[in-house]
């Protein structure tokens, strides 16, 4: 097996070499942040991700998984380097890769020996060939023998590593073939599909694979708004159009559109790029509008059901971006928090796991135990993030709780008829209009 190093220990750089290690590598994943990386030695995970805490645990017991802040230590008898730091939205949306620069800099400091460096961080078309560039630069005194290898990462949050241990493919982008292989034998025990390609078309094929994903949420959203003027239910919409196998059932589900620190930063640095080489991406743009009006009808459809919002108790279930995850970058509810304090509602919120995350972002709101305790006096209840959780709660007791029945679905997780026999005014998103109760 080989000795692997992972620069970078977030959501893709410690569940992916943590995933490595479980193959039996030997990985070493190193971290600027001492704090972090003293925590992850005592098996203390700086991320919520299922399954995540007991991998890493196993094997560093067993000797295969260590963590340092050491590029020395780390990169000492190192065949790969893996770079999977954050590549953040600038100013004007582009990726900010500030950080890929200090690494590949220290990389350069420190190795002596032939190593491959792989860019498993999302970056910008043309990054590997940038990278590159940055270590001859760096080592002009004393050349270094190394290649570079796109390999973008096509891990959802929540399912990381069941994503990672049977992926739909594997891809890799490099101009030095030999140096791609040598990646693709690491991936080999997955017997996935693994396209060898060069740089630019392996970088462009994950900015594509996401900017289309976020496309077609933004797509079943529009169809959802439609579908509400026209009476249509976007639940069985989705699921007729879905059993075309050309259009598939995955992410067809209508919502308040798509958050986290992939979507939003990639479509955004998509455009970005597309403008910046003359052309006009109206299609990644109107992708863009339609995600932001979606949380803007949460305030649409409270002001129609409750009036004026100043002073209105609302009650938000989920914080997160989406199910099985603490993270709460970009997620629809903190903007939706926002725009109801910008009316002066006051809110109560509760999520499963994303509680310490949300305590550090959120101002003015009464942080709740439970779904109870956030209907309590509430004028209304919005569901922002469909955990499993909030799937079953029991209606009768939040009727009792909340001061007017009003439930705003923000993801299409319960039964219109179900809540509206019970007396709650339900709203979700594009369920039609049948207002009958069984
Ligand atoms: C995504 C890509 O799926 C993954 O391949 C890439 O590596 C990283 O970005 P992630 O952002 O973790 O993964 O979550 P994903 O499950 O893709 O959901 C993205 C967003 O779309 C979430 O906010 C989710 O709530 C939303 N979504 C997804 C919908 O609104 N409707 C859907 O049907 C599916």
């Amino acid at each position: 097996m080989s000795k692997l190093v992972f620069i970078g220990t977030g959501y893709v750089g410690l569940v992916t070499g943590t995933c490595f290690a479980d193959l039996g590598n030997t990985v070493t994943c190193l971290d600027i942040s001492p704090e972090r990386i003293s925590k992850l030695k005592e098996g203390i995970m700086p991320i919520y991700e299922p399954g995540l805490e007991q991998m890493v645990i196993n094997n560093s017991k067993a000797g295969r998984l260590s963590f340092t802040t050491s590029y020395q230590e780390a990169l000492d008898g190192a065949e790969f380097v893996f770079i999977a730091v954050g590549t953040p939205s600038g100013v004007d949306g582009e990726a900010d890769l500030q950080y890929v620069r200090a690494v590949a800099e220290s990389i350069a400091d420190v190795v002596n020996d032939p190593i491959i460096v792989i860019n498993k961080s999302t970056v910008p078309v043309g990054t590997g060939d940038w990278v590159a560039d940055i270590i001859k630069k760096r080592r002009a005194g004393k050349p270094l023998d190394f290649s570079v290898v796109s390999n973008p990462e096509f891990l959802r949050e929540g399912s990381a590593i069941a994503d990672f241990m049977q992926p739909d493919r594997v891809v890799l982008g490099s101009t030095d073939r030999e140096a791609a292989n040598k990646v693709a034998k690491l991936y080999l025990t997955l017997r996935c599909p693994i396209l060898i390609t060069d740089l630019r078309t392996a970088e462009m094929i994950k900015y594509a694979s996401n900017a289309f994903l976020a496309t077609k949420v933004s797509f079943i959203n529009e169809i959802a708004n439609i579908c509400e003027e026209m009476g249509a239910d976007i639940r069985e919409v989705a699921l007729g159009m879905g059993y075309d196998k050309r259009i598939g059932h995955h992410f067809l589900d209508a919502g308040l559109g798509w958050g986290g620190s992939c979507f939003p930063k990639d479509v955004k640095a998509l455009a970005h790029m597309a403008v910046l080489h003359g052309t006009h991406p109206q299609l990644l743009q109107a992708v863009m509008d339609i995600n932001r009006n979606q949380r803007r009808k949460v305030i649409f459809t409270l002001r129609r059901a409750l009036g004026n919002l100043n002073d209105k108790v609302i009650g938000i279930l989920g914080i997160s971006f989406k199910p099985n995850t603490d993270d709460i970058r970009e997620a629809p509810a903190l903007e939706v928090i926002h725009l109801l304090q910008n009316e002066g509602a006051i809110i109560r919120a509760y999520d499963p796991q994303a509680m310490p995350n949300a305590r550090e972002v959120l101002k003015q709101v009464t942080l709740c135990e439970n779904p109870y305790e956030t209907a309590e006096g509430a004028d209304a209840l919005v569901l922002a993030t469909e955990w499993n959780e909030f799937k079953q709660l029991d209606f009768e007791r939040i009727y009792q709780l909340m001061r007017q029945p009003v439930i705003m679905d923000g993801r299409n997780l319960w039964e219109p008829d179900r809540l509206r026999c019970m007396g709650f005014k339900y709203f979700g998103i594009g369920r039609g209009i049948n207002n009958h109760c069984d």
